[in-house]
């Protein structure tokens, strides 16, 4: 049996080229096969930069290629779940970047076809995987901070192109759910819960997408969760949570470098500590997780039912703030 897996990236996308190409190809379980574009030159460009031995010039060239065994869909959200529907229709695993659909109706679809097709689908939230983020999660199960009653969240930075995919609303952009859904993410992440009701102001831009947006949630325990994000902000990525008896603070939560060291600051009655974590590329161990779960049959650490449920908590603060936008 063979143990590494055949990767096929569907498109040229920025965060494919900056990082992801380079993750996977760092992988133990996994190489790199094809690469696939609308522009036959832009495949080459990136097949050559990343040595990659096929580049195609069109998605469906590698949905056929027998030799690939799983596919990386870093293309616009509101394209997520119309071609991971084409690749379950081929038959392949993917791997999918987040959020998984434009919203928890399209999700629940694309989840229940790969579930009927038992191919596996997983939604690329790589920051669950980086130790930091596992750390945090065992502090918590062991009491760091007591019973959880409120956390909160920031994700912003400021967009470069007035052309970036994430202004345009026909392609699913906006802030909610480009950084907004990490935010949501990491509170359902750290509660176990789901949100059950949502509030929440937003601004609409000239764009008309939601280039910032605040909300606040409820768990079913009473714990309250808030955060904002933007997509017009200083570059802030960070999450909190308070307790009954301490708080922790992630000051680096979600876009963490390979290099970077991190820090998890926790208070304790009079006590303050600094938990360190080793440092690792995220996304090099969320795909080596989803290839051993191909390879073994095994299910991924995180199932894709999730990223239906953190839709449905988007679509609940999504239709809140569409209710009570700022202007
Ligand atoms: N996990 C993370 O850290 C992270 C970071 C950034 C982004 N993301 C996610 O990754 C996805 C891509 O983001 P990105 O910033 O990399 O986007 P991007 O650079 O704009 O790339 C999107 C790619 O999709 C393809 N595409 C297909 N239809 C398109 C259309 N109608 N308009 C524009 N492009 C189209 C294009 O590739 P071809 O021209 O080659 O066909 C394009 O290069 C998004 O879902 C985003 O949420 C995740």
């Amino acid at each position: 049996m063979t143990r590494t897996i055949r990767w096929g990236i569907l498109s040229t996308a920025n965060i494919a080229n900056r990082r992801v190409a380079p993750a996977l190809k760092a992988t133990r379980n996994g190489e790199v096969a094809a690469v696939a574009s609308r522009e036959i030159d832009k495949a080459q460009q990136f097949a050559t930069d990343h040595g990659i031995p096929k580049a195609y010039g069109s998605y469906g060239e590698l949905l056929t290629d027998p030799e690939i065994d799983a596919i990386y869909i870093p293309l616009p959200n509101s394209e997520h779940a119309r071609w991971g529907n084409l690749c379950a229709e081929a038959g392949k695993a993917v791997l999918c970047e987040k959020p998984l659909a434009r919203d928890a109706t399209e999700a629940q679809m694309l989840v229940s076809t790969f579930a009927e097709k038992q191919l596996l689908l997983v939604e690329g939230f790589m920051y669950r995987f980086h130790p930091q983020t596992v750390k945090v999660r065992e502090m918590l199960k062991s009491g760091a901070v007591g019973e959880i009653t409120a956390l909160s969240s920031a994700f912003s930075f400021s967009i470069r192109s007035e052309t970036n995919v994430r202004l345009n609303p026909i392609l699913a952009g906006g802030a909610l759910m480009d950084v907004g859904c990490y935010c949501i993410n990491v509170m359902r992440l750290m509660t176990g819960e789901e949100p059950e009701t949502a509030r929440a102001l937003a601004h609409f831009g000239a764009s008309n997408v939601d280039e910032r947006l605040a909300a606040t949630v409820q768990f079913p325990s009473g714990a309250i969760g808030h955060f904002d994000c933007g997509l017009r902000g200083y570059r802030t990525h960070t999450y909190e949570i308070r307790g009954t008896e301490g708080r922790i603070l992630v000051e680096r939560g979600f876009t963490m470098e390979p290099g970077d060291e991190h820090i998890i600051r926790w208070w304790h009655g009079d006590d303050y500590e600094e938990v360190r974590t080793p440092m690792a590329n995220h996304f090099t161990l969320m795909a080596e997780d989803f290839a051993d779960a191909l390879l073994t049959g095994r299910q991924p650490r995180y199932p894709a039912t999730d990223a239906v449920h953190n839709m449905r908590a988007i679509d609940m603060v999504r239709e809140a703030a569409v209710n009570h936008p700022m202007e």
